[in-house]
C-alpha cells in the first residue's frame, strides 16, 4: 500500500481538482512510481489527506479504472492494473522512475507541459502475427508504383521547390485538389483558400487548441471518444466536458445550455463505436453551435469507406453560418505514415490559423505534397479509393461472418463504414482487457477501449464488454484465423468454469 503519494493538487489552478487529480496518479504510474498491482489510498483516506471532498477522489479513480490505470479488487480496495493501457506501457519504459529523476545531480527546469500520448503507435506490432489494430489500411495496397513515378517526375522537375520555403498553409495545387474532391465525395464547397494542410488531424487539433484553448477552456466530446483529442486538448488544460453516444452518434439533448468554446466530435463514424451522426442531430447541432458561439471540430477521419446506404452530407457540409471547422486525413485512405491531411477553416479563421502554422514549422514538405496533389488531380486517388472500398467491405462481411460462425448472433457497431467495427461481448465472457491480454500471449492482437485510443471516463461497464476489431490491414484467412483463437480462448474458459463449478 501506497500511503504517502508525492500528489501536487493546487486549488488555486483553473484545472478542476478531479482532473488534477487524475492527472497526478497518471503521472506517477507513468513515472514508475506506482508499479502494477501496488494498492492506492482509500478515497476517504486520500479526500482527507488532500484535504478535497471524497466524491472528488472518487470520480478520478473511477476514470483512471475507465481508461485501464487501475482495476478494483471487490471489498479488497483499488490497485494500479496487472495489465496497463498500451500507451502507459511504452511510455513507462521511456521514462526514468521519479526516485532516480529526484537522485540526478543536476536539477533541470521541470517542463511545464503535462500530456499523455494517446495509444496509435502500435509498438509492439511486430510481435502480432494477426493484428486487429485499429484504423490501418492494408499495407499491400498502397499505390507503390505510382508514387515511385511520381516522386521521381517531381524530383527532376523540382529546381529551387526543394531548396525555398513555401506558403507554409500548402501548395496550391494540392490544396484545390483537396478542395475539389471534398464536393463530391462529402458534399462541401470549398475555396481552395480556405484549406490548410497539415500533419494529419493530430496537428489540425493542435492549430485549434493553440487558437482557443487555455486552462479551464470547456471543450465538449463525446463520450466515450478519441483519446488523441481529449489527451491533446487536456494538454493545453481544457476542462473536457464529456456528453454520451447513442446509435444516433452525440446525444444533442445532452449538450450543455452554456460554458463550451468548442466541440469535438466524429459524425461519420463515431469513434469508438461506429455509429452515424443522425440527420437530425446534425441540423440541432448546427444550430447549437450558432446559438452559442461554439466552434464544432468535425472530424471525418475515415469516411472515405461507407459500405452501406449514401453517405451523409459532412456537417460542413450543411453549415450555413461558417461554425464547422473541418478536418481530413490521407492517414485512413493512403497511411499514417504519410502524415498528411487537411482543415477546411471557417472564413474568419483562415489568418490566424496560418499564423500557427507558420509558428508550428513553416508548413508540409514539399515534394510529399506535390505528389499527393498530382496523384489526386490525375484521378490515382480516386481509383484506389475504388478497390480498397471493395477489399474492405469483403473483409468486414468475412469478420462479421466469422464472428457468426463462432458467436452465433453478435452485438456489433460500426457496421456502415469506416475501417473497423466494435463487438459487444458476450454475457459470460471475461472482460475485453482479460481477452486482450490472453490474445496477445497468442499472437494476435485485439483492442479493449482504452488500448484502442479510446476516453471513456465513468463508462466502466462498456470497457469491460467492448472489444474493437479493425479489419482493413488483414487478409481474409488471418481474419478468419484470428477470430477462431478468440473463439478458442473463450471455449477454454468457458470449460474451466465448468471444471470449476462442477467440482465446487
Ligand atoms: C478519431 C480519429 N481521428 C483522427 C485520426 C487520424 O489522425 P491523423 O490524421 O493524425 O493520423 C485517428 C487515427 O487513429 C482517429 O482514430
Amino acid at each position: 500500500m501506497t500511503n504517502e503519494l508525492p500528489l501536487q493538487i493546487d486549488n488555486t489552478l483553473k484545472q478542476g481538482l478531479q482532473s488534477q487529480l487524475f492527472s497526478e496518479i497518471r503521472r506517477l504510474l507513468l513515472g514508475g512510481y506506482l508499479r502494477p498491482g501496488t494498492a492506492l489510498p482509500a478515497t476517504r483516506e486520500l479526500a482527507s489527506r488532500l484535504g478535497v471532498s471524497r466524491n472528488t477522489v472518487l470520480l478520478a479513480y473511477e476514470r483512471l479504472i475507465a481508461e485501464g490505470y487501475l482495476e478494483t479488487r471487490p471489498a479488497i480496495g483499488t490497485f494500479v492494473s496487472e495489465h496497463l493501457p498500451e500507451s502507459a506501457l511504452y511510455l513507462e519504459r521511456e521514462t526514468p522512475p521519479i526516485a532516480t529523476q529526484a537522485s540526478s545531480p543536476v536539477a533541470h527546469t521541470a517542463p511545464i507541459f503535462h500530456g499523455i500520448p494517446h495509444a496509435v503507435y502500435n509498438q509492439d506490432g511486430d510481435r502480432l502475427s494477426i493484428d486487429f489494430k485499429v484504423g490501418r489500411p492494408d499495407p499491400r495496397s498502397f499505390p507503390v508504383n505510382r508514387w515511385r513515378q511520381l516522386l521521381n517526375r517531381h524530383l527532376q522537375l523540382a529546381r529551387d521547390n526543394l531548396t525555398e520555403y513555401h506558403d507554409p498553409v500548402g501548395i496550391r495545387p494540392l490544396r484545390q485538389a483537396i478542395a475539389d474532391h471534398l464536393g463530391p465525395a462529402r458534399g462541401i464547397t470549398v475555396d481552395p483558400g480556405q484549406v490548410l494542410v497539415v500533419a494529419g488531424c493530430q496537428e489540425a487539433l493542435n492549430i485549434i487548441a493553440r487558437l482557443f484553448v487555455q486552462p479551464g477552456t470547456p471543450v465538449v466530446t463525446e463520450c466515450p471518444g478519441y483519446q488523441g483529442a481529449v489527451n491533446l486538448f487536456e494538454s493545453y488544460g481544457a476542462a473536457v466536458l464529456p456528453v454520451s453516444v447513442d446509435r444516433e452518434g452525440l446525444v444533442t439533448e445532452d449538450l450543455p445550455l452554456e460554458g463550451a468554446r468548442l466541440a469535438y466530435l466524429t459524425p461519420s463514424h463515431q469513434y469508438p463505436l461506429g455509429h452515424t451522426l443522425s440527420l437530425q442531430r446534425r441540423l440541432e447541432l448546427l444550430e447549437w453551435a450558432q446559438r452559442h458561439g461554439v466552434y464544432l471540430v468535425e472530424d471525418d477521419y475515415d469516411s472515405d469507406f461507407r459500405h452501406h446506404g449514401a453517405p451523409l452530407t459532412a456537417l460542413k457540409g450543411l453549415d450555413r453560418a461558417d461554425s464547422v471547422i473541418y478536418l481530413g486525413t490521407f492517414s485512413k485512405s493512403i497511411g499514417a505514415a504519410l502524415r498528411m491531411g487537411y482543415m477546411v477553416l471557417p472564413e474568419a479563421l483562415v489568418e490566424p490559423a496560418r499564423t500557427v502554422k507558420t509558428l508550428l514549422n513553416n508548413g508540409q514538405p514539399w515534394l510529399d505534397q506535390a505528389v499527393l496533389a498530382e496523384f489526386i488531380a490525375s484521378g490515382g486517388f480516386a481509383n484506389h479509393l475504388r478497390r480498397i472500398r471493395r477489399l474492405y467491405l469483403q473483409r468486414r462481411d468475412c469478420l462479421i461472418a466469422a464472428l457468426e460462425r463462432h458467436f452465433g448472433q453478435v452485438k456489433l457497431s460500426g457496421l456502415e463504414g469506416g475501417m473497423h467495427l466494435a463487438w459487444r461481448l458476450p454475457s459470460g465472457a471475461p472482460s475485453a482487457r482479460v481477452l486482450e491480454a490472453a490474445l496477445r500471449q497468442q499472437g494476435v492482437g485485439i483492442y479493449s477501449l482504452p488500448s484502442g485510443a479510446a476516453f471513456c471516463s465513468g463508462h466502466d461497464s462498456l470497457v469491460r464488454r467492448t472489444l474493437m476489431l479493425g479489419y482493413a490491414a488483414l487478409t481474409e484467412s488471418q481474419i478468419e484465423q484470428g477470430i477462431e483463437r478468440v473463439a478458442a480462448i473463450l471455449m477454454h474458459r468457458h470449460e474451466a468454469q465448468g471444471t470449476t463449478a462442477g467440482t465446487s
